[in-house]
């Protein structure tokens, strides 16, 4: 048996192609076209190994996706790849249209193409499961209740927008031509191989540089956040046995203010790695807000627990924790992917605030 996974050198693709060949003999064929965010060296460990094959591509390219189709026969896509950054969204929207949006059709047209042609019991049985954000729902106020999986789609980034427009894509491929299709939507995850341009990354790796943490607007944005190893624990629970055509929220019951999260890591750090003349929450500034900012997110993941039985195993505490500790352990993976293309983009972020 196989898996095609997409976009399984960035964050949440690598740590769910890790932890599926922690637990099963079953081969991955990882399809990425290395962007920015695609590492390979986070998958170093699966080197040699025989069950996993990384080929660099485009989810976009017809003929690639069809030619892995028709020679590795998968019995599941799970298509994590996509432009992922909310600011880089706002700086060049194309591609995420590209990516996104036309990716995913190109992706799901070869996809159909290679599951009509299944024998009878392989149709049935294969899956496409499309990994999303709770970012396509737009923006919560402060006592409205969290998304469920019937909140009207209202996203407010190119990001956002460009995800809702998969989805909208994903279900329509299941409506119109039955693709056995699975749509996951999850809150903002952090943990380890988080790529440092997202906020608590970035937060650890400039803290220990002794560089700003830079809080956009007045920090009280909130995000639910989920540790990255749930996240990856619900996709292999929806694949089993998530009902054809659904949408599952995923998240981890953590709402939390940006200000919080960045003096949870500043403490962790005083704590695990001290630095001389006090804190540092010392590096705190406060910088221009993200242009159309979403205030809050927040996620209703009873759908999952009540028909999967799916739980987080970690709570914030726990998980912050685990993910401080890995960036300490790991400063040579921190150090390699800050490469020039890091560097050009943290001068175009931040340069003017
Ligand atoms: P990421 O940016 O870290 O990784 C994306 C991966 O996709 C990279 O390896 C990149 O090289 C690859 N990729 C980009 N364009 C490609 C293309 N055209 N063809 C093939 N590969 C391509 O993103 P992530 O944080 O790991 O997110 C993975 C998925 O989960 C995305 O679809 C994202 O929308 C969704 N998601 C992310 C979060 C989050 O908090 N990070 C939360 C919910 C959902
Ligand atoms: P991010 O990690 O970019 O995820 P998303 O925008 O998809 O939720 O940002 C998380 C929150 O942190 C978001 O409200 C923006 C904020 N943020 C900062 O305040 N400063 C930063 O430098 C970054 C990258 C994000």
């Amino acid at each position: 048996m196989t898996l095609l996974v997409t976009g399984g050198a960035g964050f949440i693709g690598a740590n769910f192609v890790l932890d599926w060949l922690a637990a099963s003999d079953e081969t991955v064929i990882n399809l990425d076209k290395l962007t920015y965010a695609g590492n390979p060296e986070t998958l170093a460990s699966l080197q040699g190994d025989a069950r996993h094959q990384l080929v660099q591509g485009d989810i976009g390219d017809a003929a690639l996706v069809s030619r892995l189709l028709a020679e590795h026969r998968p019995r599941a896509v799970i298509n994590f790849a996509a432009e992922s950054h909310v600011d880089r969204s706002i700086h060049g929207p194309g591609e995420f249209i590209e990516t996104n949006i036309v990716g995913t059709f190109r992706l799901l047209e070869a996809v159909r193409g290679y599951w009509a042609d299944l024998p009878e019991a392989d149709k049935t049985a294969f899956r496409f499961l499309h990994v999303s954000t709770d970012e396509v729902y737009g923006s919560l106020a402060k006592d409205d209740p969290a998304f469920a999986e019937t909140h009207r789609y209202e996203p407010n980034s190119p990001y956002s927008a460009s995800k809702a427009a998969s989805d909208h894509l994903v279900r329509a491929w299941h409506h119109t031509y039955g693709l056995p299709v699975l749509t996951t939507n999850c809150s903002n995850n952090y943990g380890p191989y988080h790529f440092p341009e997202k906020l608590i990354p970035l937060m650890i790796v400039n803290a220990l540089a002794g560089k700003p943490l830079p809080v956009y607007g007045d920090g009280m944005q909130v995000r639910d956040w989920l540790y990255v190893k749930d996240h990856c624990s619900a996709i292999r629970t929806v694949l089993a046995g998530g009902r054809l055509g659904e949408t599952y929220n995923v998240g981890g019951w953590n709402e939390k203010p940006n200000i919080e999260i960045v003096q949870t890591v500043c403490k962790l750090l005083d704590e695990l790695r001290p630095k001389a003349g006090g804190s540092y929450a010392s590096q705190i500034t406060y910088v221009t807000d993200r242009p159309g900012h979403d205030r809050r997110y927040a996620i209703d993941a009873r759908k999952l627990e009540a028909e999967l039985g799916w739980k987080p195993a970690e709570t914030f505490e726990t998980g912050i924790r685990k993910t401080v500790e890995w960036y300490l352990a790991n400063p040579d993976w921190v150090a390699h992917v800050q490469s020039g293309a890091y560097r050009e983009w943290v001068q175009k972020q931040y340069s003017a605030s």
